[in-house]
């Protein structure tokens, strides 16, 4: 097995950087070329995705280095505008691997399809029906999908919930299905449409809404990593981040922030591997707010030998099957680069992504605070404003961080001086 452990990745310039890719993930011409294609969705292709196609809005692609998950390593690519994400990632995947990397796991792919039956006199003796025919519309929602049933997925559960609402009760029929590499929406939806007027003759009620939700609690994917003490500053480091937590778990205005730089990571990995990002982020945010009250999407502890521990645990509703995944050429690399065979290894991989990231954010917030790592990444993008290139551009910024100037008019002090030198 390659390692994904590289260090001063950062500073390969770019073609050596996809050789390197390449070689880690075998990849041919025709994918290299494709990942490091600056825009590799072609016209057609763009619009055959969506609708009233006029062009692409490319993000930069980055690859995460350092990762090891369940004993094997990932390179990670992330598509993201922001600085610093993919270095923080890759420099919290550095810290993990010391204690062996993250550990990750997986829960069955099951979906949930809802069903909002209304008009009813009695919801809870409709409920009572309903569930009294639970295989009869287990059958005819497995009869939507003969290929899903082939691969060992379908429907497979039915379960009733009653809701008081302002316009009377309603009747909310989840059904359950084993998605098993698809994101699942497509699957669920039409089962749900085609169970919507069974539900009706059963219940005698009337079907309005028939539709996936995304709070998709029955398919969460965990993960875990200890984080060496003598790799982040000590013990006193330690307990810093787990009081950053304690913010997070208990104050929603924190807990908000906290959770955005998980996804920071979870969603530039979603978006490479041409995933519904918009899903993962619903079901993120209404699983943090299960309880009733919003908070931290991860926990921390120290844990005897004074070392940091952390956890994630999220809905992980991703595929492998159908949309972009399987339409977008750099997706599809980026796919091959991650080396996943199911959508469960795909969410392993976020939710260890989505823990690393967070951790990278408590630590800087912690200790250092984040502006000065932000800050050398701006100031190099302030000394292009200010018309530098080439290695001009490291000691422009290199000057403005150490003066704490990162402005423009400073960044042309500075590079007229150097010119003139
Ligand atoms: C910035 O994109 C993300 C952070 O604000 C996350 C956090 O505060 O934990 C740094």
């Amino acid at each position: 097995m390659q390692s994904s452990e590289f260090s001063g990745f950062y500073k390969l310039p770019i073609g050596k950087r996809v050789a390197e890719v390449r070689e880690f993930a075998g990849l041919s011409d025709e994918e290299a070329k494709a990942l490091s294609a600056f825009s590799s969705l072609d016209q057609p292709t763009a619009d055959r995705m969506i609708e009233n196609v006029v062009g692409t809005m490319p993000l930069p692609l980055g690859i995460a280095v350092n990762f090891r998950i369940n004993g094997i390593d990932r390179l990670v690519p992330m598509a993201i505008e922001e600085p610093s994400v993919v270095a923080a990632a890759s420099n919290a995947a550095k810290v993990a691997r010391i204690k062996g990397g993250f550990t990750a796991k997986a829960g069955e792919p099951v979906m949930i399809g809802q069903m909002q039956v209304l008009g009813l006199a009695d919801a809870e003796g409709a409920a009572k029906k309903v569930l009294a025919a639970k295989a009869r519309l287990l059958e005819i929602a497995n009869a939507c999908d003969p290929v899903l049933v082939k691969f060992g997925g379908g429907a497979r559960d039915v379960e009733a919930r009653v809701i008081a609402t302002a316009k009377g009760k309603m009747l909310i029929i989840h059904l359950l299905v084993d998605v098993r590499d698809a994101m699942g929406a497509n699957a669920v939806n039409t089962m749900c449409e085609a169970l919507a007027r069974p539900v009706e003759e059963i219940s005698g009620g009337r079907v309005l809404l028939r539709i996936i939700s995304n709070l998709a609690d029955r398919r969460l994917a965990k993960a875990s990593a200890v984080f060496a003490k003598e790799a982040i500053g000590g013990e006193e480091a330690v307990d810093a981040i787990v009081a950053a937590y304690e913010f997070a778990a208990n104050d929603p205005y924190r807990a908000a922030t906290h959770n955005k730089g998980v996804m920071n990571g979870i969603d530039a990995a979603a978006i490479a591997a041409g995933n519904d990002w918009r899903a993962l982020e619903a079901g993120a945010h209404a699983y943090a707010a299960r309880s009733g009250r919003y908070t931290s999407l991860t926990t921390y502890r120290k844990n005897s030998d004074g070392d940091l521990e952390g956890e994630i645990e999220l809905p992980m509703a991703v595929g492998l099957v159908g949309g972009a995944t399987k339409t977008h050429p750099a997706a599809k690399v980026c796919v091959k680069i991650l080396g996943v065979k199911t959508a469960g290894e795909l969410g392993e991989i976020l939710a260890s992504v989505g823990l690393a990231q967070n951790f990278a954010a408590l630590r800087a917030l912690a200790t250092e605070g984040i502006q000065r790592g932000h800050m050398s990444l701006h100031a190099r993008n302030i000394a292009v404003m200010a018309g530098a290139s080439g290695e001009l551009i490291d000691r422009v910024a290199a000057r403005m961080v150490e003066e704490k100037k990162v402005r423009v008019d400073r960044a042309k002090e500075i590079l007229d001086e150097l010119r003139k030198k």
